[in-house]
């Protein structure tokens, strides 16, 4: 098996401190929050004019070694590939923003569901 390298490009500014914080999703708030881009890839913002962004983030406090749970939502026992629970072999997060504001390497969007300072990967327009 191969290893793969990712490179986080910043953080997600969230008012959500601790786990039991976090929103379980993006509807569940109406916080906003801030993508803080490291300024070495903020070129990668040029032209962005979309009004929705999706977002891969990753949950490094999440087990890696979690393949079934039970879903919270429905007391069901269910394999991670089921569900969008954090805990799965590679802990990637996936949410889908709007856009309120860009200012140079920082975007201001609607609510996430992330710890304070959780690792970006990567920010695709949603269309
Ligand atoms: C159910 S997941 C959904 C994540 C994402 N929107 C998705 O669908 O892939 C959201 C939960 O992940 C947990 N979480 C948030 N930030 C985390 C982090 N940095 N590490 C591990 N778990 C985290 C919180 O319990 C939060 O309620």
């Amino acid at each position: 098996m191969s290893d793969i390298t990712l490179v986080p490009i910043g953080r997600i500014h969230t008012p959500w401190q601790t786990l039991a914080d976090c929103p379980h999703n993006v509807r569940q708030s109406e916080q906003t929050a801030t993508i803080e881009l490291y300024p070495q890839y903020a070129a990668g913002l040029t032209a962005l004019k979309a009004r929705e962004i999706d977002l891969l983030y990753w949950f490094d406090q999440a087990p890696r070694d979690v393949l079934e749970s039970i879903n919270p939502h429905d007391q069901q026992l269910k394999g991670v590939f089921a569900m969008r629970s954090p805990h799965r072999p590679n802990p990637i997060a996936l949410a889908r923003v709007e856009v309120l504001a860009i200012e140079g390497n920082r975007l201001t969007v609607s609510a996430l569901d992330c710890l304070d300072g959780t690792l970006l990967l990567d920010i695709k327009p949603a269309y």
